[in-house]
């Protein structure tokens, strides 16, 4: 009844409201939480976890006793780290505030161990800090794994046998690619499980932590008049679009291995395209949503050579400035076909989604920066306006738009008269705009899910058998471009992006919104 209890209001409230109504079961008095940022010199520890971990400092989210450690090779003391995260924290939940006493008060709970990824010893030293920092209460600890995947195993290895809690708990975030096929990432798995059970491993997919992402079960299940409509029979097609206006710059060595399917639609448009078609959860708790989850991926066809579309950017010139191609890189090897952008058309085998396009697109060095779901409805039947006065009605029909970012917003397109004498009809937007309809600044989806990773709430974390489902979809298809060595298409930097994406959807009767 207690989880449950707690369930119900981490669905309704705010995770400090939570904490606060829900306290009785855990008493912080005499508990501490270690977060261990293993990689902290890197790129993505400065640029996202110690922000997150700031802003959840900020909001009053973080237990009582918290301590944040740093582990990497590199040398460096408490202070040149305290430096270093300095730089990288922003006042940004209420710009007008001076945070600085809290930046401070943060900073002096930051610590930085150094030492080598497969040494136990180096580990051990780190245990003995947080010991001392833990002062004799329940120790509860939580691994970031901010590091590059080829040593996870090594850290975990390490860090289990010489760091975990001795009684508390001990989770680990992993952080993505699990792997780069089926077969790298069920090793990945099986090695990580020779010092973890999978109840300890929290793998990230951060698009899961965007509010408008986690707002799909929402709208879905908390609103009438939505699921009615939520299939085959009202829904003409899906689609998943992921842009950025920006290359590959600077990643090019890691990109190259993985390509643009690997990056982002075989985990963050698929994460996302499983919330938005799987089957009402028996509840909220992660089992039931996850089960829910996999049980859609499940459904899928593995994706098909022929409803694939690649494409690789190219330089381009604009305004008197020159914008490199992806294999200007010089982390990137001469004539590399690696695609920087995909199109792709999938459907799920179920009575619900039968015969549905569901259509993805990602792309890197387009025209513009944008992730959104558009949801297209069936034309309306035997339409009254456009048998009367139609003439380009025919192709007006409902379409919802989930803007994921920037500019966070749900519309849905209607058609509505024009004020006047005439019957004029005219496309209008029911517009929910978060900027305007909501004054605080949206969390950054790193903050939710550290969040939810100390809490030890699961459901926006990936469990192994969702893994291995969604690489099951996408594994034969990228060996076969592998192997057949397909050409991508070349678009121009800043572009939008190759043709064959449109002729692509033009197949399966599809427009891109
Ligand atoms: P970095 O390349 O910056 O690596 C993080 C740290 O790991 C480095 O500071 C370095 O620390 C250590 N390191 C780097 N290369 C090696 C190596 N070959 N062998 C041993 N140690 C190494 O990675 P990021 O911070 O960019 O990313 C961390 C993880 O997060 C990766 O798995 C990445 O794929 C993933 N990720 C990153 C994103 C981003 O935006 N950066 C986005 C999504 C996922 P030191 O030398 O001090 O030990
Ligand atoms: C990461 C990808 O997972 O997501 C990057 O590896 C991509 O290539 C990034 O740029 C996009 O994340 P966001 O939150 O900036 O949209």
């Amino acid at each position: 009844p207690l989880k449950n209890l707690k369930d119900v209001l981490s669905s309704v409230t705010s995770s400090k409201e939570v904490r606060e109504a829900t306290n009785f079961d855990t008493n912080e008095h005499d508990s501490t939480v270690s977060i261990v940022v293993v990689g902290a010199s890197g790129d993505l520890a400065k640029k996202k976890i110690f922000p997150a971990l700031f802003a959840l400092y900020y909001e009053d989210c973080l237990p009582k006793h918290f301590t944040v450690f740093g582990y990497a090779r590199s040398k460096m003391t408490d202070a040149e780290l305290r430096d270093m995260v300095s730089r990288t924290l922003t006042c940004r939940i209420d710009k007008r505030e001076n945070c600085s006493e809290k930046m401070e008060q943060f900073l002096k709970r930051c610590f930085y161990h150094s030492g080598q990824y497969d040494s136990e010893k180096n580990f051990a030293e780190l245990d003995t800090k947080l010991r001392d920092h833990e002062g004799g209460r329940v120790s509860n600890r939580l691994f970031y794994l901010s590091i590059p995947p080829n040593i996870f195993t090594e850290v975990v290895k390490c860090a289990s046998k010489s760091a975990s809690s001795a009684n508390g708990w001990t989770r680990v975030i992993v952080e993505k690619p699990f792997g780069r096929d089926a077969e790298s990432s069920a090793a990945l798995t099986r090695d990580l499980k020779q010092y973890l059970v999978e109840d300890q491993i929290f793998r990230i997919d951060h698009y899961l932590g965007k509010e408008l992402v986690e707002n799909l079960s929402v709208l879905r299940f908390s609103n009438l008049i939505f699921e009615p409509l939520w299939s085959r029979q009202y829904i003409r097609n899906v689609q998943f679009i992921f842009s950025e206006d920006f290359g590959t710059e600077g990643r090019g060595g890691y990109f190259d291995n993985y390509g643009i399917i690997r990056d982002i639609m075989q985990n963050h448009l698929l994460q996302i395209l499983a919330l938005f078609a799987m089957e009402t959860p028996v509840s909220l708790d992660a089992e039931d949503v996850r089960n829910e989850k996999v049980k859609v991926l499940r459904s899928m066809k593995p994706l098909q050579l022929e409803n694939v579309v690649v494409g690789q950017y190219k330089s381009h010139t604009k305004g008197g400035v020159t914008y490199p191609a992806y294999t200007d890189d010089k982390t990137v090897p001469k004539g590399s076909l690696t695609p920087t952008f995909a199109a792709a058309a999938l459907f799920i085998n179920n009575a619900r989604w039968d015969g549905v396009p569901f259509l993805m697109k990602a792309g890197k060095a387009l025209h513009s920066k944008i992730a959104e779901i558009r949801v297209q409805f069936r034309h309306v039947p035997g339409n009254l306006f456009n048998r009367s006065f139609g003439t380009d009605l025919d192709r007006a029909t409902n379409e919802l738009v989930i803007r994921v970012q920037p500019d966070e917003g749900i519309y849905l397109k209607i058609n509505n008269k024009v004020p006047g004498l005439a019957m004029r009809l005219d496309r209008s937007n029911l517009n929910l705009h978060y900027a305007a309809r909501y004054s605080k600044e949206i969390p950054d989806a790193y903050e939710r899910l550290l969040l939810d990773a100390i809490e030890g709430e699961r459901r926006l974390f990936i469990r192994s058998d969702e893994l291995d489902a969604a690489w099951a979809l996408f594994t034969p298809v990228l060996k076969e471009l592998e192997e057949k060595k397909v050409m991508p298409e070349f678009y121009p930097y800043g572009s939008r992006g190759p043709v064959g994406a449109h002729y692509l959807a033009a197949r399966h009767n599809v427009q891109w919104g």
